[in-house]
């Protein structure tokens, strides 16, 4: 159950949480190239803070994104106790603004908190931040297919006290940054043999801001020889292939497509499950299983490898040209009517509510 101040504490929508609004006095929004927007560089006017300290989540308001202070002692900075999330506004042709399966990143982002021991932010605070916060800042989202407003909640760890245990205090904070697309070249990647991102009982189903600082070198490393993400296998073996870097992956093997299940090591992506959704709706052919590199290995010697693809909230759904084992590069023939290709249109086109929403993932903030 989540700590926090009685003013909020009904998680139905009877009580409106009350968050304070100081408002920019000017806007940074003329000096933006919305035609060139590198992902996660720019960010809007404002950002909401809140509170956690003496047992309860307080103080929230929204005001004018800008700098923090924050003590060299705080815990964030010395045993990285933080969590995000990751998730997107669109908005139609008409000016209406949708979030899409916004619900399970305030779930997520609670289960990330419980596993660091983070006490979990209430749902209905959750929801009232990100409507005033959008209401405010809506002239940042552009319409059209390819852009977005990338949502970036998380939390830090804010005691001033470097003894190693869990933070008494925390701050939960939402900013947001106009989008297009995360990786502009093509994607390739190499299969993990000898680095893990993730272990058994472990943090990899979190979104732990260390996950994602765990994999920078061995990304790195894959860089230098050209390729531009790690599919990490998994720790016991490398028998295993489970996680893009920053996506969940897909493999389709002539037309059967494949992804691992989620477990305590892999992100439980909403990208992924929407893709699973789709393919479902559309008949494909689908095993959610574990997926050995030997098999992928195999099916791209015997030519029945048609793809590999990456689906996460940044990346939305990245298709990968190739991928390299054991110093050995594989190319993916380019494919007519790809998975990647039809999932990605179905999806997007449901996120800008340009077609029908069978499944209800749209949540129309305005
Ligand atoms: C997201 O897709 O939102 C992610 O978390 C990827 C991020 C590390 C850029």
């Amino acid at each position: 159950m989540p700590n926090f101040d009685p003013k909020y504490n009904s998680m139905s929508l009877t009580t409106t949480p009350v968050i304070s609004v100081e408002k920019t006095s000017q806007s940074k929004i003329e000096n933006v190239d919305f035609s060139n927007l590198v992902f996660g560089k720019v960010f809007t006017d404002h950002m909401f803070e809140c509170e956690f300290k003496n047992g309860h989540w307080q103080n929230a308001s929204i005001r004018p994104y800008g700098p923090l202070e924050i003590d060299p002692s705080a815990k964030v900075f010395h045993y990285g106790q933080a969590v995000f999330e990751g998730m997107k506004a669109y908005k139609d042709e008409d000016g209406s603004v949708f979030l899409f399966r916004p619900d399970e990143n305030i779930k997520r982002i609670n289960r990330s908190s419980k596993r660091l021991a983070i006490p979990e932010f209430p749902e209905e605070l959750f929801f009232q931040a990100l409507h005033q916060l959008i209401e405010l800042d809506k002239e940042w989202i552009k319409p059209g297919l390819g852009n977005s407003l990338y949502i970036r909640p998380f939390v830090i760890a804010t005691e001033n006290c470097v003894s190693a245990s869990p933070s008494d205090s925390y701050k939960f904070i939402i900013i947001l940054s106009p989008a297009q697309a995360y990786y502009t070249g093509e994607v390739k990647v190499v299969f993990a043999e000898k680095y893990s991102r993730a272990a058994d009982g472990g943090v990899g189903y979190a979104k732990a801001a260390g996950n994602y600082a765990a994999q920078f070198y061995p990304t790195n490393l894959a860089k230098e020889k050209g390729f531009q993400q790690v599919v990490w296998t998994d720790a016991n073996e490398h028998k295993y292939l489970e996680e893009a870097g920053t996506m969940n992956v897909f493999f389709r093997v002539n037309n059967t497509l494949l992804t691992a299940p989620t477990n305590d090591r892999i992100l439980d992506g909403v990208t992924r499950k929407s893709v699973i959704a789709l393919a479902r709706r559309n008949g494909v052919d689908l095993e959610v299983r574990p997926v050995t590199v030997d098999e992928i290995v195999t099916a791209a010697k015997q030519g029945h490898l048609k793809e590999i693809f990456g689906a996460g909230t940044a990346a939305v759904i990245s298709p990968v040209s190739g991928f390299s084992y054991k110093d050995i590069t594989y190319d993916l023939p380019l494919q007519e009517d790809s998975f990647a290709a039809k999932f990605k249109k179905e999806l997007t086109e449901i996120q800008h509510n340009l077609a029908e929403d069978p499944f209800g993932w749209r949540y129309k903030v305005m």
